[in-house]
């Protein structure tokens, strides 16, 4: 189910953005993967495969984002909005919740994923899966104080993932959004409960699953759903 088709993948350089590019290309998948900073890709770089394409776009900079649409000579199947950013898990008192930190939190998660879908549609086939990777922490029954600002911005991109859902069910494209678990990278730590790989793994099975009758709903990594 996998094989030949087309994965385009934010924030691909690490994290979990780079294990779903190995994990795309073992499953024998055509790759697109983005990066903001060469200096900061060498991993990315080292994939030696004819499968693969790596692009340099910042997903709040829409003129690179087009740069990279009319770069791209394949339709594209599975489109991964990936690339996040958290500015720390501290309550809104805590000096990571500064007026500026906010903005940016919002403007990469939420933000960056409206952009990157306008700005691709042209790119995806006709009954492509649009894919938000969103966060358990954005679920609106919580007790939690913590992270005031990246729950929010969790909570926007699973409200997103509706609209836009609804927008494009009439072409056919299926939008969901997806929790990765509690991942070990730079953003979950090192307490995390789930290897990089393990979540990648089980993300690349659940995509492939996925039909119109999923639209407008989110999901665990393992394919199980969650009410949000
Ligand atoms: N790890 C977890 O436990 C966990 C749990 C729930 C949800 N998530 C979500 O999963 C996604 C991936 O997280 P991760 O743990 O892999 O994080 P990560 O290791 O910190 O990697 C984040 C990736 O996003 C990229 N990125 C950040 N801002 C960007 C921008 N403006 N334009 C393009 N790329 C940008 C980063 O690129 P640079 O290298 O250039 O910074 C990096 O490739 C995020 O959306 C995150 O919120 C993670």
């Amino acid at each position: 189910m996998f094989y030949n088709k087309s994965i385009f993948i934010t924030g691909a350089n690490r994290g979990i953005g780079f294990e779903l590019v190995k994990e795309s290309l073992n499953k024998s998948a055509i790759v697109f993967g983005t990066f903001r900073n060469k200096s900061k890709s060498k991993e990315l770089y080292q994939i030696k495969s004819h499968n693969f394409n790596s692009f340099q776009m910042n997903v709040i900079d829409e003129p690179s984002i087009k740069e990279v649409s009319n770069k791209l000579t394949k339709p594209i199947d599975f489109l991964v909005c990936n690339a996040g950013i958290n500015n720390g898990f501290g309550n809104f008192f805590d000096k990571d919740h500064s007026h500026e930190k906010m903005l940016e939190v919002l403007n990469v998660n939420v933000l960056g994923c409206i952009l990157t879908i306008r700005n691709l549609i042209k790119n995806l086939n006709g009954n492509a899966k649009v894919i938000l990777i969103s966060s358990t922490l954005g679920i609106q029954q919580h007790t939690g104080a913590t992270a005031t600002i990246y729950r929010a911005s969790k909570a926007a991109v699973n409200n997103v993932m509706v609209s836009v859902s609804e927008e494009l069910k009439s072409r056919n494209i299926t939008v969901v959004s997806f929790h990765p678990g509690w991942v070990r990278t730079d953003m979950g730590g090192v307490n995390a409960t789930l290897s990089a790989e393990e979540s990648a793994k089980e993300l690349i099975k659940s995509f492939k699953n996925l039909s119109l009758k999923d639209t407008g709903k989110f999901f665990n990594y393992d394919g199980t759903l969650i009410n949000f």
